[in-house]
């Protein structure tokens, strides 16, 4: 027998914010005092799954709802999806899916619409399951600049200046994971406008929707795009404070027309996948339909927090940050550094930060970020800035 060879598209599966956790347990388990600011996972922190969402999934188990449920989600769940919709301006929703989180969400819908060599724009910095996605779909990423100096919303030139006749979509992540931006209005009609022009899907990722700062709005992509094909993806990972419960959804919006064979797609590969987690699903209602409480009692956390967080590194030389307006990440640019992976590494094993490197989210050439996680309480986030502070001047 043979070593068994992986197949060729796992080569570029690449996903930073878990691939540091490796190194962080090596240092924690030689007794290392950790602190850690590199996942976004508010469970991990004191933040908890409001009881209403936990009571809700409790009673479809005891219920007896355990047996595979509708491929697209149970009618609750669906209809509750529809009329967030609706509350968020998508009025022409044409299909609606549940998924196993908003990950397998955009796994469906980049299966659905990528034959091998299609183009897909992602936002650089962005998310890294696109690109990872693309890689297991031999299609090709191609990342369009958010702007830094323009509060890191998406250059919409650069956008139009990458098109070719390949590209398929435009990805919009927003609020943005890992920079915090919320996408004005004026930024999404420009985008909107391009994908109109050169005939392509928008696919606007809003699972932090309801997380934005400062009295912020943030704006449904698709709420903007009347009749233009838009798939909105969300979930309750985040504003519900339920990663682990795994449940999120896609809305595929736009002219019956144009979305039809698309959503059919979608439909064949959702029933290939039987359904998400049927109990799971009860989330989805409880959480929109429920109490919004802990959305105000986590915005106040937030808020604090990220208002420590810049504190701290405006008061260190060598690293700026552009405030986040939502989401819970920051994005500081380190300046006079050129390799964020080895400055991770190295910071890692001087001070027991853990962060995750801006290359695992993609950055402008010759520029170096971190991504931190705005989710621990003051105390870690003044412990970690007073140690950034002192790495920062010893080197
Ligand atoms: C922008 C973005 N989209 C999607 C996801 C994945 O969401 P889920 O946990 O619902 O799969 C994340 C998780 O961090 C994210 O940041």
């Amino acid at each position: 027998m043979k070593p068994i060879p992986a197949a060729r598209r796992t080569n570029g599966v690449r996903y930073a914010i878990r691939d540091v956790v490796m190194a962080a347990r090596t240092h924690a388990s030689a007794g290392m005092n950790m602190l850690y600011l590199n996942i976004g996972d508010p469970i991990q922190f004191d933040f908890k799954t409001p009881p209403h969402i936990l009571d809700a999934i409790s009673a479809s188990m005891n219920a007896g709802n355990t047996g595979y449920c509708p491929s697209e989600g149970t009618d609750e769940a669906v209809a509750a999806i529809a009329a967030e919709s609706k509350r968020k301006g998508i009025t022409n929703a044409h299909h609606i899916f549940v998924t196993t989180g908003a990950s397998e969400a955009i796994e469906i819908a980049l299966t659905a619409l990528l034959d091998e060599g299609d183009e897909l724009l992602v936002p650089s910095p962005g998310y890294p399951l696109y690109t990872a996605l693309l890689s297991k779909l031999s299609a090709k990423g191609v990342a369009y600049q958010l702007d830094e100096a323009n509060n890191w919303q998406p250059d919409v030139e650069d956008i139009a200046r990458l098109i070719t006749p390949a590209t398929k979509a435009i990805v919009v992540i927003n609020p943005n994971n890992p920079t915090g931006a919320i996408t004005d209005i004026a930024t999404l009609d420009k985008i909107i406008a391009v994908a109109k022009e050169h005939n392509l899907l928008l696919l606007s990722d809003e699972i932090y929707d309801k997380l934005t700062l400062d009295g912020e709005k943030m704006i449904s992509l698709a709420s903007r795009a009347a009749d233009h094909p838009v798939v909105t993806f969300g979930g309750v990972a985040k504003c519900y404070l339920g990663p682990g419960l795994r449940v999120g959804w896609g809305v595929v919006s736009g002219a019956t027309d144009m979305v039809r064979d698309y959503a059919d797609a979608i439909g064949r590969l959702e029933r290939a996948r039987l359904c998400a987690s049927h109990p799971a699903q009860a989330a989805v209602a409880a959480a929109l339909e429920g109490p919004q409480d802990h959305i105000t009692d986590m915005l106040a956390k937030l808020t604090v927090r990220r208002d420590r967080l810049m504190a701290g590194i405006d008061a260190i030389d060598g690293i700026s940050c552009v405030p986040p307006k939502g989401a819970f990440y920051a994005f500081p640019r380190l300046h006079n550094v050129i390799d964020d992976n080895q400055f991770v590494l190295d910071l890692m094993a001087a001070t027991g930060i853990v962060c995750v490197p801006g290359s695992g989210f993609g950055q402008a050439p010759n520029t170096a970020h971190l991504r931190f996680v705005v989710l621990p309480p003051e105390n870690i986030i003044d412990r970690a800035m007073t140690r950034l502070g002192e790495f920062m001047a010893r080197r």
